[in-house]
Parts: structure tokens; C-alpha cells; sequence
């Protein structure tokens, strides 16, 4: 049962995933969240050298480090997956999206819990790095390469080094995911889709002013010599 919701979830998640084999043969996220299962089994019988060393294999076949004793929920999608670091005390919740080299960390050297606390239908874009013991609120988005030292709240959207809010605040339990936490359909505001749409046609209509101009310029000086 786990492994089949897991693999419905790339299939309805990832677009680039085209069957169900598919995701199961070359999918190295699904390998390190299985494998993990076996690890975090050992680890929480008290097979502590042993779950270290299953979860080591895990990473050496998939690039993906998980400590046998973080906790992850259900449905995660590690996407690509490569260089993916998550910490010993690190939590994760339901529905959670992240992508290649996302660091669950430490920011300083302490004891008990110093990993970050992922809520449900949290998307972590490529190179994120979201350190301490922090809270990601459900259904929050973290931007790629992003560096996270504060807690974010639920339904935001952060970005930068340190990472800071960006302005908009996204509609409460998104109903669908949207892939690489970019909304392109009709969840946007229709007034914004508008806005945008008119910047690209402006930003379009300057280039072509642009290269009229250069054209003209070229003729006068050709007639001019
Ligand atoms: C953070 C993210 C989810 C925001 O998407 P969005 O809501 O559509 O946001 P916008 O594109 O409208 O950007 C909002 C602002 O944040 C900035 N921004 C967006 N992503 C950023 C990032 N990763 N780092 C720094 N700034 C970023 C934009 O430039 C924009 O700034 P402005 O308001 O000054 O113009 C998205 O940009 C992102 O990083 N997704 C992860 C994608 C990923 O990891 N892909 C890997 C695929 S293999």
C-alpha cells in the first residue's frame, strides 16, 4: 500500500514520469524513501550501527542521505534527488515535495533537536538548505538555492539568502500541486494573469521599438555615406 500511493503521487506529481514501471525502476527518490523504511525499522529497534549502515547503502545508490532516524510522512516526493541531506532529528510532513541537493540541517553545533520540522504539502525547491530546529508550515513553498534560518509560516512563499517572504501570500491548501511550485493555470488571480500578460506583450512590443530604431538608424547612416 505504501509503495503504491508512493508511486501514484510521482505519477500524478512529476510530469516527466510516464508509467508506473517507469517510476519504480528510476525513480531514485522512491528507492531512498523505501530503503529508508528498513533503516528507520532498525534504527528504531535499537539497530543503530545497522540502520546507519543500511541507510549509507541507500545513499550510495541514490545520492539521497537519510538519516535512519528522521521521521518522514507519507507520499514524499524526492525529485532527481542527488545530494539530497536529511538530518537525524529532522521531521517531515504528508505530501511533501523536494528536490535534488535540499538540505534538512544543522545551523550550529548543539545537542536533542537542531533539524528543521517540515509540515504537510510543503514544496523545497533545488538547493535549498532550510537549518535548526525551525517550523515550515503546511502547504509553504522554500525557493530554489534558498538558505532558511526562521521559521516560515503556513501558506508563504520564501526565497534569498537568508530566505525572506515574498509578497504574496498563496491561497490557503492549494487543492492540486502545482510542479516546481509555480502556479500555471487558473489557481492565479485573473486580475494578476492579466497584469502579467500585458507586461509580456509591453515588454515585447519595447523590443521591436528597439530594433525599428536600430534599423533606422542603419539606413540614414548607409544613405548618409
Ligand atoms: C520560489 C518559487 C516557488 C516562487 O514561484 P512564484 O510564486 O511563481 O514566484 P514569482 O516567480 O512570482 O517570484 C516572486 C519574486 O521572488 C523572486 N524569486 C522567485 N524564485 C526565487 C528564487 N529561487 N530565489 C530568489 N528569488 C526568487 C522573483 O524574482 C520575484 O521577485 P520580484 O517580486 O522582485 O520580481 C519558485 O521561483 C521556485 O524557486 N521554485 C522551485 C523550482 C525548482 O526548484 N525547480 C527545480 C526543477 S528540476
Amino acid at each position: 500500500m505504501f509503495l503504491r500511493e508512493t508511486v501514484r503521487t510521482y505519477r500524478e506529481r512529476d510530469p516527466a514520469a510516464r508509467s508506473s514501471l517507469e517510476v519504480l525502476l528510476c525513480y531514485p527518490g522512491v528507492h531512498a524513501v523505501m530503503w529508508h523504511r528498513l533503516s528507520h525499522w532498525l534504527w528504531e529497534r535499537h539497530f543503530f550501527l545497522l540502520g546507519r549502515f543500511s541507510s549509507h547503502i541507500a545513499r550510495w545508490l541514490t545520492g539521497i542521505e537519510i538519516h535512519p532516524a528522521a521521521k518522514l510522512g507519507r507520499r514524499l516526493v524526492i525529485d532527481h534527488g542527488m545530494g539530497v541531506v536529511i538530518g537525524e532529528t529532522a521531521e517531515i510532513g504528508d505530501d511533501c515535495y523536494l528536490y535534488h541537493q535540499v538540505t534538512l540541517g544543522v545551523a550550529r553545533a548543539m545537542g536533542g533537536k537542531r533539524h528543521p520540522t517540515i509540515g504537510n504539502n510543503v514544496i523545497i525547491g533545488a538547493g535549498a538548505a532550510v537549518l535548526g530546529p525551525i517550523t515550515v508550515g503546511d502547504n509553504a513553498r522554500v525557493g530554489a538555492n534558498a538558505v532558511v534560518l526562521d521559521p516560515v509560516p503556513p501558506d508563504t512563499t520564501v526565497v534569498g539568502i537568508p530566505a525572506r517572504p515574498v509578497d504574496r501570500k498563496l491561497a490557503s491548501k492549494t487543492p492540486h500541486f502545482d510542479p516546481y511550485g509555480m502556479p500555471c493555470d487558473d489557481s492565479l488571480d485573473p486580475v494578476v494573469r492579466d497584469l502579467e500578460g500585458m507586461r509580456a506583450e509591453l515588454t515585447e512590443l519595447e523590443a521591436r521599438v528597439a530594433r525599428l530604431a536600430a534599423a533606422q538608424t542603419q539606413q540614414r547612416q548607409a544613405a548618409a555615406e
